[in-house]
């Protein structure tokens, strides 16, 4: 079957650059720590000889222990972060939804979503949900309230609900990819706020624009506030809705080429976040409720659809597996080189200080050793001169007494003769 080809993909998936990446950098600081934690024993045993290591200089290397603990903290925590924006009922959470083939997002007609909501893997096959409010694990089936504006006790729109879903049951989650829905661009007046709470870690965005009319000021505004705060940030545009054009056939064609080419000239002539060549990799024209429909059939085992959807069904299905591929090669490059490439350099400076110390400390013990070796060579010297002195003077002496014996003698025998 067709569709299913897309569900087995597993260890060639593009997201593996970003979860092999994270295993290295994991791997490698482990070995840091390592080497950490022996210089700190290693110093350790020398802190009470000042002469070869300084109380300053020991402070510091136990000090690289936290922080590598800091940044391996940050490093397993790490993920890659997709957010999507787009005007109310443009179909976001259907997006969401469809990516995790699963209805677990809120989502219908009218004003929905009503706070932030993020879904994260879980370990260990347990769905809750957290609010910022408390830490309390709620139930999953929770965020139908929680996250609907509908409902009475409603969070402020700025809020986050983070939402822990198995991650055996999505591929995505699995390979830590984070989802965050928003509330529509066009209910808030806190563009700002959402911006410094929600976007400045994210890797991706996905706006999510509606095919049946066309990209709104409310939307091009947000995404002009995201690209002064953040440098070139990468941007998916999904014409969600492409379903309506089956019923206008005679206009799809121009429609299409008219919602692409708006779509280009936003993201490169307006934002100019990429070149319109690049540009037009990053717009897609998608069906999210159709995916979402079709993937929920095959999850019980029945054929993707029944024959009832509309025309062109299967090109909208591909055109989200196609957006699915570009996002994950997209997110997984990003959050690689966002997120690791900083925790690398502090790696070598750590290793590369570390080095230095150790090798000052040998440079040290080193000139002590051969300014005792010239000590004793001084006094070795010195005793061999004496030694030599006390040589030539026995040998004067012997000579002397020598001398002295044989004059004596001779003064004897001459006068014995006389
Ligand atoms: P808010 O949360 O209110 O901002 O809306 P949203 O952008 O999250 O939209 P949501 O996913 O709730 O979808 C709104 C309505 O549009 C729902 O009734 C969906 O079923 C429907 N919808 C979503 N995607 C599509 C699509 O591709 N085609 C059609 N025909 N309907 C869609
Ligand atoms: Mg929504």
């Amino acid at each position: 079957n067709q569709f299913r080809t897309n569900d087995i993909r597993t260890e060639n998936s593009p997201l593996q650059i970003f979860v092999k990446a994270k295993k290295k950098i994991n791997d490698i600081f482990l070995e840091i720590d390592d080497y950490v934690d022996d210089t700190v024993r290693f110093i350790g045993s020398l802190r009470d000889d000042h002469n070869i290591i300084s109380p300053p200089e020991v402070k510091k290397v136990e000090s690289y222990t936290d922080k590598v603990q800091g940044i391996r903290d940050v490093l397993k925590r790490d993920h890659m972060k997709v957010a999507f924006f787009g005007r109310t009922s443009n179909g976001k959470s259907t997006v969401i939804n469809a990516m995790l083939r699963d209805k677990i997002l809120p989502s219908g007609i009218g004003h929905t979503t009503n706070c932030f909501l993020q879904v994260e893997g879980s370990e260990g096959g347990e769905a809750y949900l957290v609010t910022e409010a408390s830490d309390a694990k709620q139930p999953v089936q929770s965020v139908g309230q929680l996250g609907h504006a509908l409902c009475k006790e409603k969070l402020c729109e700025s809020n986050l609900v983070r939402i822990f879903w198995p991650k055996d049951k999505c591929l995505l989650l699995r390979d830590d990819v984070v989802f965050v829905d928003s509330p529509g661009v066009d209910v808030t007046p806190n563009l700002d706020d959402w911006i410094d709470k929600h976007c400045l870690d994210a890797d991706v965005f996905v706006l999510v624009a509606n095919a049946e009319s066309t990209l709104m000021i409310a939307e091009k505004n947000f995404f002009h506030k995201v690209s002064t705060k953040l440098s070139k940030p990468n941007i998916f545009i999904l014409n969600n809705r492409w379903d309506a054009s089956a019923s206008e056939p005679e206009f799809l064609d121009e429609v299409r080429a008219q919602h692409q080419e708006r779509a280009v000239d936003f993201l490169a002539k307006e934002l100019k976040v990429c070149n319109p060549k690049d540009a037009e990799e990053r717009v897609f024209f998608i069906s999210a409720k159709e995916t979402l429909q079709a993937r929920l059939q095959e999850a019980r085992g029945q054929p993707a659809h029944n024959g009832a959807l509309a025309e062109g069904f299967q090109n909208r299905y591909f055109e989200f597996q196609d957006f699915e591929r570009k996002f994950e090669e997209c997110i997984s490059k990003s959050a690689v080189k966002t997120k690791f490439e900083q925790h690398s350099q502090r790696g070598k400076h750590i290793a590369t200080e570390i080095r230095q110390t150790l090798d000052e400390i040998l440079e040290r013990t080193q000139k002590m050793k051969s300014e005792q070796v010239n000590v004793k060579k001084e006094v070795h010297d010195k005793l061999n001169f004496t030694e030599q002195q006390l040589m030539i003077l026995t040998q004067e002496m012997k000579d002397k007494i020598h001398r002295m014996v044989e004059d004596v003698e001779q003064r004897v025998s001459k006068a014995l003769n006389e």
